[in-house]
Order: structure tokens, then C-alpha cells, then sequence
């Protein structure tokens, strides 16, 4: 049947901003505006790892293709950092990507078909459940992380309740965004026992597995017995080591999974750009000084968020979640507190974008403005907040 002028159906319900009706509203309005509501750093990342420390003089070819599987110096590195954190990975099953939105998207196209559903835990990234609908599958969403140590709160019996006959994969991301969770070892080990019964791919992204500010770290799930021979794990240096713009992250998992993957990885843009592949790895081999200091200051603003805004202090990540509803007037809605909070010098992000059922809730990011500014911010939102309450 002809599609023209209509394009996709299952490309229809993406969008390039979650967020455009405050975004353009904030950039019409006058005075600084802090953006507390997209995930980014404040800090430069490691002076070894800038776009221009990478010259041509000491890497010939400098911008051509990097090999579809990536740089061998970032691969070597690669290796080295998993290795530590949950022991050797074969290098073959290492694939380089443009950061963890491709990674999911590769993972997406390698392993969903269309009609699929994969159970994500919500709340959850917003990207994530577009890259699955652009796949033409279905994001069941499970609400969980909120929920996650309320006692009665069994999560054995809810995932096993959103898994269903089409269900074809998990997916994951713990530290969370947005909720700043870490998922205990139990709930890992349910998640496992779920999985393992219906014969289920997880999907692991471990975006923020390096800015988790517990005082000890689990054994990650793609090291774990239970778990690693379906686990394929997304990875970024866009959080970690403040490299968004580089667009490098990778992916790893089981052999057969990942040689469809990386063919995957051929047909979607070939390979990371290879400046920014040679920079990941000076990060990853020289970047743990930089990222000690960054996972302490993160944290100490973390705390200073959560106060204000009346949660528990973030395990790990870059974002806070709250549920607005003390602080919404009669009859006003999330958007109507978001103008608010706008219109004293602070954007957010409203947390329907994390989660159908959160359409009360508003997410927060600590770390995208320097410590000053974020207290500036955190007055600011103090006053919205404490002025509104019914
Ligand atoms: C949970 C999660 N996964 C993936 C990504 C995508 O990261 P990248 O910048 O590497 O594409 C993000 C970015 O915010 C994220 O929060």
C-alpha cells in the first residue's frame, strides 16, 4: 500500500524533544535559566581525552574509519576496565558504539522483531521506550523502581506479572535514571530467576555503574552466573568520564548475540568516530583520578538536591525523582508547576517522559550546572515549591 506523504507508523510516535514546550519557552524568556532538566556534566572532561588532544601528528589517518568493531586502543582499554570491575570479558564480544543510545538501538535492531514486547522497569530513561517503539516492538512499562523497597513489594511476582507470551527481553538501568536507585543483589537475583523461566534476554545499561556513591559496589549483572549468558550489557564514557558529545560507549555480551550485533553496528553507522574512540580511551586508562573527584562532587549535590526537594539522597546516577503532587495547586497539573518552576529560572523535566504512569512525578538533574549555580537553582525551586503547597 502507498505510504506517501505519511512516513512510519512505528516512527510516528517519536519526537526530538520529550521536553520542546518548555525548552522554547525557556529560550524566550529573560535571565539565566538553569537546565536541571537534561543529563549533562558542568565539568570538563580529562584534558588527554578533549577533542583536541587527539592530533593527526600522532595518530595517521586520524579521520578515517575506525575498524566496525572499534579502536583497538579503546578495545585494549575496554578490556582492561571490565576486567577490573567484574572480571576478563572476551574481546571478540566487545562492541564499540555511538554512545548507549546506539548501543540500545543496535541492541534493538539485533534482537527485537517487530510485535516483540520488552518489559521495561519504570521509571525509566526516556529514549529507551522510543528506540523499542521505532523497532516496531512494544515497551511494556512495569512501574518499579519507586516502588522498590516498600514492604508488600515483591519483585519476583511483578515482573513475572508483565512478562507475557510476546515478551522477548528485560530491560534495565541501575543506577537508575531517574530515580537514582541501585538495584539490590535479591532484586538482581529475582530478575534472574524471571528471566531464566521464560527464556528472556536482559538488556543491562550501565550508563551510570561508575557513579554509584555507595560505599560498596555489587558484582554487575553481566558478571553474575545467573545472569550472563542472557545478558548483553550498554555502557557509555558520555556520564562517567563527561564525553556526551564524543559519542562513545560499547556494548558486550554473549558471542552469538554479538556478532549479530556487530553487524548490526556495520549497517547502522559503521563505526564511532575514531578522534573521540582514541580520546575514550586515554579517559578509560588515565580518567580514574577525574572521575573519583567527579563521582564525589556528584554525589555532595545529589545530597544537596534531594533535600529540597524531599527524597532520599541519590545510590547513584546524575538524577532525582519526586512525586509533585504536595506541590501542585487545585486543579493544576505537573506542566503547570514545570511553568512555575520556569518561570523562577529553573527547567525540569516532567516525568511522563520516564513512564506513563508518572505523569505527577518531575525529574531533576544534579549535575549539569557547577555547585554554585546549583545552589542558585536549588533556592529558586525551594521557593516554587514551599510557596504551592496545598
Ligand atoms: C540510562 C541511560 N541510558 C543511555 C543513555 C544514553 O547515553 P549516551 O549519551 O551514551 O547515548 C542515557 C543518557 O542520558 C541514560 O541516562
Amino acid at each position: 500500500m502507498p505510504r506517501f506523504p505519511s512516513s512510519s507508523p512505528s516512527a510516528s510516535t517519536l519526537s526530538d524533544s520529550v521536553f520542546s514546550q518548555l525548552v522554547a519557552k525557556a529560550r524566550a524568556l529573560p535571565g539565566p535559566i538553569h537546565p536541571l532538566h537534561v543529563g549533562d556534566t558542568y565539568r570538563e572532561p580529562l584534558a588527554a581525552a578533549q577533542a583536541e588532544a587527539q592530533r593527526t601528528a600522532d595518530h595517521p589517518r586520524l579521520h578515517n574509519y575506525a575498524p566496525v568493531q572499534g579502536e583497538p586502543a579503546l578495545l585494549d582499554a575496554i578490556e582492561e576496565r571490565l576486567a577490573t570491575r567484574g572480571g576478563p570479558v572476551d574481546r571478540e564480544t566487545i562492541q564499540v558504539t555511538c554512545g548507549a543510545t546506539s548501543g540500545v538501538s543496535v541492541w534493538a535492531a539485533g534482537l527485537l522483531d517487530p510485535g516483540d514486547e520488552v518489559v521495561i522497569l519504570a521509571p525509566f530513561w526516556p529514549l529507551v521506550r522510543g528506540i523499542v517503539a521505532g523497532r516496531g516492538a512494544r515497551a511494556i512499562e512495569l512501574p518499579f523502581w519507586d516502588r522498590l523497597g516498600d514492604p508488600g513489594f515483591d519483585v519476583e511476582a511483578a515482573i513475572e506479572g508483565a512478562v507475557g507470551a510476546r515478551t522477548v527481553a528485560i530491560y534495565v538501568n541501575s543506577p537508575n535514571n531517574p530515580t537514582g536507585r541501585v538495584m539490590p543483589d535479591d532484586a538482581l537475583a529475582a530478575r534472574a530467576r524471571v528471566a531464566a523461566r521464560h527464556d528472556l534476554w536482559v538488556l543491562d545499561d550501565e550508563t551510570y555503574d561508575d557513579l554509584d556513591y555507595r560505599d560498596a559496589r555489587s558484582t554487575p549483572p553481566w558478571a553474575r552466573a545467573d545472569l550472563r549468558d542472557r545478558t548483553v550489557a550498554a555502557h557509555t564514557l558520555s556520564k562517567t568520564f563527561g564525553l556526551a558529545g564524543a559519542r562513545v560507549g560499547f556494548l558486550h555480551g554473549p558471542p552469538a548475540a554479538m556478532r549479530t550485533l556487530r553487524g548490526v553496528q556495520a549497517f547502522q553507522t559503521y563505526c564511532a568516530p575514531r578522534p573521540m574512540q582514541l580520546g575514550a580511551a586515554r579517559a578509560l586508562r588515565e580518567g580514574d583520578a577525574w572521575l573519583a573527584e567527579a563521582r564525589s562532587a556528584y554525589a555532595e549535590a545529589g545530597r544537596r538536591a534531594a533535600a529540597v526537594v524531599g527524597v532520599a539522597p541519590p545510590e547513584g546516577g546524575t538524577f532525582l525523582f519526586f512525586d509533585a503532587s504536595p506541590h501542585l495547586r487545585e486543579g493544576e497539573d505537573v506542566m503547570g508547576l514545570l511553568d512555575r518552576c520556569l518561570e523562577a529560572g529553573v527547567l525540569l523535566t516532567p516525568g511522563a517522559a520516564s513512564g506513563s504512569a508518572y505523569a505527577r512525578w518531575v525529574r531533576l538533574c544534579y549535575t549539569s550546572v557547577p555547585p554554585r549555580e546549583l545552589d542558585d537553582a536549588l533556592d529558586r525551586l525551594s521557593r516554587v515549591l514551599r510557596g504551592s503547597g496545598r
